[in-house]
């Protein structure tokens, strides 16, 4: 029997930057899969059509990106428990009875980056020092709480979002005022950025890493550009340091699976593909 073509995209807004089509087609074309994965930028108020849209054009599936995360996630017919718990979606998986699902696998994404950079990485070996309180933050400090981590510093720009997150969360996870980040790093045994500071285009992240210890692994949720001026200056302390590609191949995983069948592998010829990119 012929193989049906399967399609899948990215919706979001804007979404002409994300390396996902790359990340998807390489895999659609290196296990022989027929298939597309596309980029649909979709403004704020067409979600809705979109989504009955993705129904009706009986696409496999498709991821979501800003701003549409929380919004999707009402429009599910089913929400996996841990994307509920996050609060918002990652990867819709359109089932063979017509149904919508949502899931999030932003958190495991992440903390798979982080294994992949230190096999024998452990969430519960010190305090995390946690940059931003938005969607990323979100997914991040769930998955981290639920591999044990025993500290999180919450550190946010707006610190009331930062108070309501971790009042969610549990304590803990302890909030510090944003002038004293840098102060927070203090015996941190990692550090993660989930703001939006030095993305291109956008401030630089101003951060005294003085106080950060040798050993703590330094990450950055960014992947444009690969090495932000943070992770920069972690390397050259001698830092082991982890870019947001890695939390985008790894989430990539388990859509792609759900939509084409294949559970895919990330491999250097991949990673080459995607870097082919920037
Ligand atoms: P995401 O879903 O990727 O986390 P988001 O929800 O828009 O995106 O969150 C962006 C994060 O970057 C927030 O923590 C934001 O801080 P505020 O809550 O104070 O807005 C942070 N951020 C953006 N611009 C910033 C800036 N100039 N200084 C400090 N933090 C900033």
């Amino acid at each position: 029997m012929k193989q049906p073509f399967l399609m899948a995209g990215l919706i979001g807004w804007p979404v002409a930057h994300s390396r996902s089509p790359a990340i998807h087609n390489y895999w659609l074309k290196h296990y022989g899969i027929s298939g597309a994965y596309g980029l649909f930028p979709v403004t704020p108020g067409s979600l809705t059509n979109a989504i009955n849209g993705l129904k009706a054009l009986g696409l496999a599936g498709c991821n979501v990106t800003l701003p549409h995360k929380v919004e999707a996630m009402k429009l599910m017919d089913y929400v996996d428990p841990v994307a509920k718990k996050m609060g918002a979606i990652n990867t819709i998986v359109h089932t063979l009875d017509g149904a919508l699902h949502g899931f999030n696998h932003d958190g495991n994404g992440y903390i798979q980056s982080l294994r992949d950079a230190n096999a024998l990485w452990r969430a519960d070996t010190g305090p995390v020092t946690l940059l931003g309180a938005g969607g990323a933050a979100r997914a991040v400090v769930l998955s981290l709480l639920n591999e044990g981590a025993q500290e999180i510093r919450l550190v946010n720009r707006t610190k009331d979002k930062a108070l309501v997150l971790a009042e969610e969360m549990g304590p803990k996870v302890v909030v510090v005022d944003w002038n004293d980040r840098h102060d927070a790093l203090d015996q941190a045994v990692l550090l993660i950025n989930t703001t939006s500071l030095g993305m291109q285009g956008k401030e630089v992240l101003e951060l005294n890493l003085s106080k950060l210890p040798e050993r703590a692994l330094v990450s950055d949720a960014i992947y444009i550009p690969l090495e932000t001026e943070l992770l920069k200056a972690a390397r050259l302390r001698g830092h082991t340091t982890v870019n947001g590609l890695g939390m985008l191949l790894n989430q990539a995983r388990f859509g792609f699976n759900a939509w084409f069948g294949v559970s895919p592998e990330i491999t250097p010829e991949l990673h080459q593909a995607v870097l082919a990119t920037f």
